[in-house]
């Protein structure tokens, strides 16, 4: 069987940042706060009317351009999101539709911080097999529209941002190039540790007043901080080791690992517990807060364009996220 390997990665990022000081005019915060807790400084928020396919769109055509590879010969599009621009259809039909192409089986993946992994194991599954010779993945979120930017949503609304980033598959002749192994997990007895619960199909109706702005709003993101963080630092490194041992490689064998830019002290956490030094890890939370979905792939854009990843280096990328649901996947460049 063949293996699959990233032809060209691509990235949207709205123009408008948005400070830690702007937030501060919004709810109870400080810059302080957020630096020392997070190490974000900054994210971008989208502007009217823009949804997570419009991003994505602007992603892909650049990931495909560098990639080489025309729009119309993507055989398959896999879109990562929790932030759908509408309920449905996908947003992968709707980004199917701004490029300007047809026919092609398009779909969503909703797994949060994990979605790109999630995504990224099943094109992988559709190159390796020979299903398709082209996939198209993208990962974008919009999280401006959908959190609380009040004091009550203060402690996850400080944390996320809206960006997108879309790669290409292709294929890769080479065994011991490429994709090496993707290892994907989930444990649904943690879901509400951090969800949103509405408008879900489970309230009838399923918008009231009550839930999009009562006391107990519960339209907004909702998550138990710090139990969400000690499963974050121990599932990561679980998850790499299962990737590396899968392999027969070490940690020292990594070139550069990728982590989910959920917040820069749990990525110096795992960083610490794999014994990786500082410039094996890459971080760029603090110019984009999380972008959940289009996370990894935006840090993977910005690695590669500053010249952190080279042909033949072993980069690891691994995220962890609601659901729970983690993961880790081995590249061969
Ligand atoms: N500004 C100022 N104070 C705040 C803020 C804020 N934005 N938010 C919370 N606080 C207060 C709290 O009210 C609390 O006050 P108290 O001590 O008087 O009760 C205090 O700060 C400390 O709050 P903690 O929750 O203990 O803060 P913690 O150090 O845990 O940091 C954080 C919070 C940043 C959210 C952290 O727990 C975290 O990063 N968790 C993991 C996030 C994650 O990985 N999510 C997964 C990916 S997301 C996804 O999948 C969609």
């Amino acid at each position: 069987m063949r293996n699959s390997r990233i032809l060209g990665i691509g990235h949207y990022v709205p123009p408008q940042t948005v400070t830690n000081a702007d937030l501060t005019k919004l709810m109870d915060t400080t810059d302080e706060w957020i630096q020392q807790r997070t190490g974000i400084r900054e994210r971008h928020f989208s502007g009217a009317g823009v949804g997570a396919s419009d991003m994505g769109a602007d992603a892909a055509r650049e990931a495909l351009a560098r990639a080489g590879v025309a729009a119309e010969d993507v055989d398959c599009i896999v879109f990562a999101t929790l932030s759908p621009d509408v309920d449905m259809p996908a947003s992968a039909c709707l980004l199917q539709e701004r490029l300007g192409i047809s026919g092609m089986p398009a779909f969503d993946v909703r797994n949060q911080c994990s979605g790109f992994l999630y995504g990224l194991a099943v094109a992988d599954k559709f190159v390796k097999t020979g299903t398709y010779d082209h996939v198209l993945l993208v990962g974008a979120e919009v999280h401006s529209t959908g959190i609380d930017l009040t004091t009550r949503g203060r402690e996850v609304a400080v944390i996320f941002g809206d960006g997108a980033a879309a790669v290409v598959l292709g294929p890769e002749d080479d065994p011991a190039k490429g994709i090496l192994s993707t290892h994907l997990h989930a444990e649904g007895r943690f879901a509400e540790k951090l969800w949103i619960e509405s408008a879900g199909s489970r309230a009838r109706p399923r918008l009231t007043e009550e839930i999009v702005d009562g006391p107990e709003a519960r339209l907004f993101p909702k998550m138990e901080g710090r139990y969400v963080f000690r499963h974050a630092i121990t599932r990561f490194p679980e998850v790499i080791h299962e990737a590396l041992d899968a392999n027969g490689l070490k940690t020292q064998d990594i070139s550069l690992l990728i982590p989910h830019q959920a917040n820069l002290r749990i990525s110096q956490a795992v960083a610490m517990s794999l014994e990786l030094p500082e410039e094996k890890v890459f971080n760029n939370i603090q110019r984009y807060g999380n972008t959940t979905a289009g996370s990894i792939p935006l840090a993977l854009y910005e690695a590669e364009q500053e010249g952190r990843i080279r042909k033949g280096d072993l980069v690891c990328l691994a995220a962890f996220g609601a659901g729970f649901t983690w993961g880790a996947v081995l590249i061969r460049w």
